[in-house]
């Protein structure tokens, strides 16, 4: 049956008694709204763990003054159903009074990594990311993290973070999960009419044809993405904010083939911003 709790210190004892029954700690950090991408993460959590924690917490900082934080859907009962029908074993839904003391004044900060792409518009977007994840994972102190590559910067940025903090947890990233018109599952799909939806295709079809191209043997970087760069400006109500190709663990542009790289994208649709990204290996 699935547990419920809010206090750090419920989610300490019930974890460090499993840990001490020999269990290995599964853990997957949501923003709840929860859709097949975070089921995924929680069933591979279940498939590779004896106790698997989902945190459902819409953090703040991570939420520029500008951005959706009020509007940001809050749906805990069907969220609940979700986490036990994909096998989680302990939901923890901490307060704000928790996670951020009166007098709260210490970040976490990956620097290079947080300012471009991603970083770039949403300035201190990161920082709140990779405070919160620190405050998570401190926490619930699991053996192995589930993060989508979805939100491929964020992982990066993760595996960056506890590299260099030395967190003893594995980060495991998933695959992205999809829509079976290719739309990438978002919470923030929901804000999108028939039309923007329609525009928002061309995200995973400029992803599509820069794999056909890395696959047909192109090696011209710049030449894949002038062409992903063409469709996405040719659809109406879109606009492009990047597309590029990056290295996959420092996220710096490349010019030339490598054996790993990523194509990341991110546009507009109306007031919705929408990411996507797919990870190319040349032929
Ligand atoms: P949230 O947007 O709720 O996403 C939680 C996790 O689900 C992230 O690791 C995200 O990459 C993953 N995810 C989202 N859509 C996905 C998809 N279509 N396929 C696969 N995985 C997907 O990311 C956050 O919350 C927050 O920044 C958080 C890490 C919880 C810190 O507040």
């Amino acid at each position: 049956a699935l547990e419920t709790v809010s206090e750090i210190s419920a989610l300490r004892k019930l974890v460090a008694s499993r840990r001490q029954q020999g269990a290995t700690i599964g853990f997957v950090p949501t923003m709840g709204a929860l859709h097949a991408g975070h089921t995924s993460l929680i069933e591979a959590a279940d498939a590779d763990c004896d106790f698997v924690v989902v945190s459902i917490y819409v953090n703040p900082t991570q939420f520029g003054p500008d951005e959706d934080f009020e509007r940001y859907p809050r749906v805990l009962e069907q969220d609940l159903a979700k986490c036990a029908a994909a096998g989680a074993n302990l939901v923890w839904t901490p307060d704000t009074s928790i996670m951020y003391p009166d007098g709260y004044s210490t970040d976490v900060t990956v620097k290079a990594l947080s300012r471009i792409l991603e970083g770039a518009t949403r300035t201190n977007h990161f920082q709140g990311v990779t405070t919160i994840v620190t405050k998570l994972l401190l926490s619930c102190l699991p053996d192995i993290a589930y993060f989508g590559a979805k939100d491929f910067q964020q992982q990066a940025i993760i595996r960056r973070m506890c590299l260099d903090l030395n967190i003893p947890v594995e980060i495991n990233t998933c695959p992205i999960i999809r829509d079976t018109d290719g739309l990438a599952l978002s919470s923030r799909n929901a804000y999108l009419s028939a039309e923007e939806r329609e525009a928002g295709l061309s995200l995973s079809r400029a992803l599509r044809l820069a794999e056909e191209k890395v696959a047909a043997g192109e090696t011209d970087i710049a030449q894949i993405k002038a062409a992903m760069q063409q469709l996405l400006n040719a659809t109406p109500l879109l606009k492009l904010d990047y597309a590029t190709i990056a290295d996959p663990t420092t996220l710096e542009d490349i010019s030339t083939v490598q054996s790993e790289m990523v194509a990341l994208i991110a546009a507009r649709v109306g007031t919705t911003r929408l990411i996507d990204n797919c990870q190319l290996a040349p032929a």
